[in-house]
Formats: structure tokens, sequence, C-alpha cells
């Protein structure tokens, strides 16, 4: 075997271990919870759609600073008095969901309330909330809720566990400087805060498809862990919409009674951004990745990542059998940047063309590589050439453990030559004519 061989058939073994097993992604992970049989449907629904778009909205969004402008404070009451000026006079949740859907995702994740502790829904819990506490006076999650509905998109919510305005939210690791009074602390009455906003979002705004938690980090830190009695938590969820997933975004190995796996800017099985190194779990998997550097609109980040960039991350999600959950941080003026609408359009064009390597695949066999990553539908196996300059010289590919009747270019239907071996099947590449983002040939497994 030529050292090629012997490094991809490494790697696709210590891959092996992390793959989830085909048609098997509906299983628990652990122990104790047994996902219900509308929590399997769910799993399975989401697993196919592939792409969904994150917005990250509130009044932080005025600031143009991202989301966590209130934490490096001392900003305290005068932040808050924001809310009074916050009148998003270009607002239109159908136009929201129209772009969304014309990029080819299938669902929207909204911050219903993050870690500032202002709600972006009618709450009756407080005031702090975008009828009761804004000139505006709309309740822009109704309207999203009913958009969404409108134009067959799913809705997931976004909730953080954190709250950095509440006396009594047991202080963590972050935001001490934003006016609470801690000695106030007191967790049952907040844990019954977020029961109550909980089941106002799940009984008062159509269906819900899934509930994306975060701020639990905030305490990760502690020398006594703290106890976020996240299993009743999930019961609640599950009880009030029993088809809705529970995620959370810990950072830590998926516990019971979650349904999918979250991962915060990193393909399952990287860690670059220092986030993901927990254990991959047999369960649908999410990558959540900002467009340009920040969840929450951030005035001078115009750093954009492309088209191309956006695909190719899209793909390589795939192949891990992971959703890419993609993010945009709308102005306080209620609008989609540009740069972000153009992103859409771009991805919706290429998705149009290629979305069945996309939606309703699993990951494929050869986990991804410097070069690209696999996707498979039956036993079609789609091989996504998104760098061709990082194939071996010549062009030829070694896949190991494949054993394919027929090749050919996906784009053009141009047959590929293959030659079959002991070691896997080798496919001869024409790098000259692998058009970007994603030159992708289409095996016909035996
Ligand atoms: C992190 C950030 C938060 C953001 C989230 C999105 O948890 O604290 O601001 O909403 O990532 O993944």
């Amino acid at each position: 075997m030529n050292r090629i061989a012997t490094i991809l058939l490494s790697a696709l073994l210590t891959a092996a271990s992390f793959l989830p097993a085909r048609a098997e992604y509906v299983t628990s992970a652990g122990a104790g919870y047994v996902p219900s049989e509308q929590v399997r449907e769910s799993q399975r629904e989401f697993a196919a759609d592939r792409f969904g778009i994150f917005i990250h909205w509130g009044i932080y969004s005025m600031f143009g600073q991202g989301e966590w402008y209130l934490n490096y404070g001392p900003l305290a009451d005068e932040y808050a008095k924001a809310a009074r000026g916050f009148y998003p006079a270009d607002f239109n949740a159908d136009e929201w969901a129209k772009a969304i859907k014309g990029s080819g995702a299938r669902y929207i994740c909204f911050t219903t309330r993050h870690h500032d502790g202002f709600s972006m829904w009618h709450t009756g819990q407080n005031k702090y909330n975008i009828v009761d506490g804004t000139p505006f006076r709309r309740d822009v999650l109704r309207e999203l809720s009913q958009a969404c509905q409108d134009n067959g998109l799913k809705l997931h919510l976004y909730y953080s566990h954190l709250d950095w305005t509440r006396d009594d939210y047991p202080q963590g690791r972050t935001g001490h400087t934003t006016g609470r009074d801690s000695l106030r602390a007191d967790w049952q009455s907040y844990r019954r805060f977020m029961d109550n906003q909980l089941t106002e979002l799940l009984t008062g705004y159509g269906p819900i498809r899934a509930i994306w938690f975060d701020g639990y980090w905030d305490h990760d830190s502690d020398s006594v862990p703290f106890d976020w009695q996240l299993e009743s938590q999930y019961a609640l969820v599950h009880s009030l919409q029993p088809g809705c997933l529970v995620a959370n975004n810990h950072h830590e190995d998926v516990k019971d009674g979650e349904d999918i796996q979250i991962f915060e800017r990193d393909v399952p099985g990287e860690n670059t951004a220092g986030y993901s190194s927990q254990a991959l779990a047999r369960l649908p998997r999410e990558t959540c990745q900002t467009m340009n550097g920040m969840w929450g609109y951030k005035v001078k980040d115009t750093d954009y990542k492309s088209v191309d960039e956006l695909v190719a991350l899209l793909v390589r999600c795939a192949g891990m059998g992971a959703n890419l959950l993609l993010n945009i941080g709308p102005r306080p003026d209620g609008r989609l940047p540009e740069q972000c609408l153009e992103r859409l359009q771009g991805i919706g064009e290429w998705l149009k063309a290629n979305g069945e390597t996309i939606y309703g695949t699993e990951a494929g066999d050869v986990p991804p590589q410097p070069w690209g990553a696999t996707t498979r539908a039956g036993n079609r196996l789609f091989v996504h050439v998104l760098r061709p300059d990082s194939l071996p010289a010549g062009g030829t590919l070694l896949l190991p453990g494949i054993n394919a009747r027929a090749a050919r270019v996906f784009h053009t239907g141009e047959k590929v030559r293959i030659s079959q071996g002991n070691a896997g099947m080798t496919l001869n590449i024409d790098k000259e004519s692998a058009k970007g983002p994603d030159h992708i040939i289409e095996l016909t497994l035996k």
C-alpha cells in the first residue's frame, strides 16, 4: 500500500468511530432517556434539513457592537434605557422568511432572550420585553412564527439560561459589572421565571421544533458544580410540545434529555475555536457559525465569509452528518444586512443545483479530508472536491473501502475513470476541469 493510501486508511479507521451509524441518528444520548416517537420524527426531519439560519437580534443590535456589549460595561441602567428607543421600523418577518427560504435553509433559530435578559416576545413575566418595553410594541416572535408557517420554515428558539440583569440569577463567571445584586440570588425564583417563559414560548407561538439553550458554561468554573436541574426542564419542554427537540450549547458531552448535539464554530470532529472537545454522540448534529465574526450586529465587522467559503462549510458539515446553522445579525432598523442577503442568495443558487447531494444525506463513508468531504444517499456516494489543489498529484484519489460500479461528474454527467484495487477504489479526477466551489463526483456503489 502506498503512503497516501495508508494515511487515508488510518484516517478512515479513526473516523469510523465517530461517524453516526448509517440510518441510526435517532438514538438517545444517555442510558436514562428514551426519546418519544414524536422526538424521533423531529430528529429525522431535522437531520434531513441540513441547513438553517440563526438570528441574533435584540436591543444589543442598537449599539452595533455584538450581543455581549452589556457584559463589557459598566452600563447597567443606561443599556436598559435603550429599549425605549428600539423601533425597528423596517422589520418585516415575511421578508426575512422569504430571503431565508431563498437560501435553501429549512429553518430559523431565533434569539428569544439573550444573556442581556431582554425578551423579544410579549412575555408576562416582566416588562423588559419588545411589547411592554419599547415604543415598537409589536410581538416580533409572533410575526416571525407566522411568517415561518406561511413560508414553510421550521422555527427553533434560542433561550439563554444565563441572565446578566436579574438579581435572582445566581451569578457566574460573566456579567460582573451589569448591576445585579448578587446577594439576592435565588435559584428557585429564577428557575420558576425560566419555566414560566418556556411555557409561554411553547404554548403561544405555534409549532416550535427545537429549544436551543445557551449559557450553561457561565458556571463551568464553579468549585462546586452548579446544578441547572436540566432534566426536569427538558421534561417540561417535551411535555409542552412532544416533538420539540432539546439542544444545549454547553460545549460538554451530551446529557440525558437532549435530542441533538451542538457544536460552536467548528465542524464536528474539529476544534479550532476551542469550544468543541466534547465526545461525538450518535445524535443529529448541528454546527453554528457566524457569517462575519460576531453573532449580534457589529457595525465595524464587515469581514464576511464568501459564498464559496460558506458552501464549503455547509458541505464539510454534511460530510460529518451535521447541519449548518449559519448566523445573521440583523440591523437595529430590522433589516438583514445587504452582505447577508447576497450570501443567502448565493447559497440558494448553489443549493438549487446541488441540493440533492446535501439534503437528506448522511455522513459519507470517507470523513472530511483536506481536499473535501463525502455525503451519501442510499447507494449514491457524493465525493465533494472543495480544494482540487489538495488532491494527490495527478488527481488520483484513493477511497479506501469503497466499491463502486460507476462514477460521473455530477454537474456534467461526464464519466470518471475508476479502478478498483484491494485497498479500495481510485478515482482519476481531472484537476484542471474541477470547478469551484465544489466539484462533485457521484459514485454508484455496488
Ligand atoms: C456563545 C455566545 C453567545 C452566542 C452563542 C451562539 O455561547 O456566548 O453570545 O449566542 O455562542 O452560538
